[in-house]
């Protein structure tokens, strides 16, 4: 059970899940990741009195779904679910998954929002359009035939979940969809449907980076295999940059009639800048700056960049030089070199991956 401030929820959901599982054996791990409410404190004062309670409590991390992996490869179990900590999935079905899964040996059984009988409860009609755009984007993706694979509620054979272990991405927090679009011995699987419950207390932690968590996983499971995702996206903001650099340098110099060497340095000036708040909130809006660590960070980037822009010019001009390289393929050799350059040191320093 993945939890970030759930304290209100995690005691509820604890004396839930001991009635709903009352005749089976089970512990109940969760992955808190040093929640500031105290849910970790909470669960172990349980865990106290319970030794089926236990909490791994992660520092310095954030995840959903690197959480929930650590969780589930830190149980002895043959068989793991995964549950929200928020009481918004139906605990009351796990009895019944568990019976599905040994008795018809299968190895995965997901709760379903999209199977009849399933549902998503209040959700808004926004919502409910967004996630199922999603769910038909992530299926082709997958090539799976379920009808909730993104379902953050499924039960599942734990030798089954070490065989993908080493291909999943972590990334985000669509786990299920990550699993079944690893690599591995099929699956065999059923969904069983649920109606997503509406949250009591607390607040939902995934609306804001929801579109982007799903744009990188998407990156990670096709591209992701050749070249890092952050690597990508990184490039992009770095083509965008090339188009503010343009603009800022034309409207100086032809429009203003401003040198063209201040123009040109300007242009460089806003465009690192640009960059550098852009690959904040799009590249690493996972471990996005703020507050007065923009200042070291936006100092860090722009010494990163201007080392990479003269490696960029110093391989491009030896090159053309030297080698007699065709303009074009000289200067894209130096833009990757550059660009490469950039990527890791600022990945390093910058937002210290
Ligand atoms: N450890 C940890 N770290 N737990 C987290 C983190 C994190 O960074 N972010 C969220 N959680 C926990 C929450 O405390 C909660 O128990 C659970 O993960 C789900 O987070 P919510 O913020 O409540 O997500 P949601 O309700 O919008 O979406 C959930 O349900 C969907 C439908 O099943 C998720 O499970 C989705 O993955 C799922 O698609
Ligand atoms: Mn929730």
């Amino acid at each position: 059970m993945p939890t970030f401030n759930e304290v209100e929820n995690a005691e509820r959901l604890i004396h839930r899940l001991a009635r709903a599982l009352d005749g089976l054996e089970y512990e109940i791990l969760f992955v808190d990741d040093n929640s500031p409410d105290g849910t970790a404190a909470a669960v172990r004062e349980i865990g106290g009195r319970d030794a089926r309670v236990r909490c791994l409590q992660r520092i310095g991390r954030r995840g959903l779904a690197t959480a929930v992996i650590e969780g589930m490869l830190a149980t002895t179990a043959p068989v793991v679910a995964v549950i929200d900590g928020d009481l918004q999935h139906d605990e009351r079905l796990l009895p019944e998954m568990y019976r599905q899964l040994t008795e018809d040996g299968l190895d995965l059984v997901v709760g379903s929002r999209y199977v009849a009988g399933g549902g998503v409860g209040d959700w808004s009609e926004a919502r409910q359009r967004g996630s199922k755009l999603a769910t038909r984007i992530a299926g082709r993706m997958a090539g799976t035939e379920l009808a909730d694979p993104m379902s953050g509620f499924f039960m599942l054979r734990t030798d089954a979940l070490r065989d993908r272990a080493a291909g999943l991405s972590g990334v985000g927090y669509k786990l299920l969809l990550d699993i079944l679009a690893t690599p591995g011995p099929a699956l065999k699987l059923r969904e069983v449907p649920y109606e997503f419950k509406a949250r009591e207390h607390g607040d939902s932690k995934l609306d804001n980076k929801v579109l982007l968590e799903f744009l990188e996983l998407i990156l990670a499971k096709s591209v992701g295999r050749y070249v890092p995702v952050k690597f990508i996206m990184f490039s992009l903001v770095g083509a965008l940059g090339v188009v503010v650099h343009m603009i800022v340098l034309a409207t100086l110099f032809r429009s203003f009639g401003v040198g063209f060497g201040i123009s040109q340095t300007v242009a460089t000036l806003v465009a690192m800048t640009a960059n550098f708040f852009i690959n904040n909130v799009f590249t690493y809006f996972d471990r996005r700056l703020r507050g007065w660590k923009l200042v070291p960070g936006w100092l860090s980037f722009c010494a990163a960049s201007s080392v990479g822009a003269l490696a960029n010019v110093g391989v491009a001009v030896f090159l053309f030089e030297s080698f007699g390289t065709i303009w074009y393929a000289s200067a894209l050799a130096g833009v990757i070199v550059g660009a490469t350059w950039n990527y890791a040191v600022t990945a390093l320093y910058t937002w210290k991956i």
